[in-house]
């Protein structure tokens, strides 16, 4: 898949998105190893604490049918900043692939390139059980 239509998955999901406590709609487009891309939206719930992230759904599909070998992903939201992963996402990936990319995309389209290690540096992982 190429970027652009990598962007466009994310962008599709904000219409899948289930936000309406937040009103903040997300969308994930998850891509691994062997190019097959995994989509995922926000999910929030009364609870509000039981919500879920948009990536986080994505790696919950990917992880629950086999793949874990991550390359990208692109987060897309609505608003006028770049819609970055939260704290918990950012380790989330990181357990899978501390080296990906990640591509945060605003409302207008734009994009912000960066990857797990600018996000989370110093960060703790598998390794740090041995
Ligand atoms: N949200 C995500 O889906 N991903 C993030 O990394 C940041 C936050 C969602 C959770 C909640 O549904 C809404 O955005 C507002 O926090």
């Amino acid at each position: 898949m190429t970027q652009d239509e990598l962007k466009a998955a994310a962008v599709a999901m904000l219409d899948r998105a289930y936000c309406p406590y937040s009103h903040f709609p997300v969308g994930a487009a998850l891509e691994c190893s062997d190019g097959t891309v995994f989509t995922g939206c926000n999910i929030e719930n009364a609870a509000y604490g039981a919500t879920i992230c948009a990536e986080r759904t994505a790696i919950a599909k990917a992880v629950s049918e086999g793949h874990r070998d991550f390359v990208r992903i692109v987060i897309a939201g609505r608003s006028r900043d770049f819609c970055v992963p939260c704290g918990t996402c950012r380790q989330v990936l990181r357990e899978f692939a501390p080296g990906m990319e990640v591509l945060c995309l605003n409302g207008a389209g734009e994009e912000l390139c960066l990857t797990l290690e600018d996000l989370l540096p110093h960060s703790f992982g598998p390794e740090h059980l041995q």
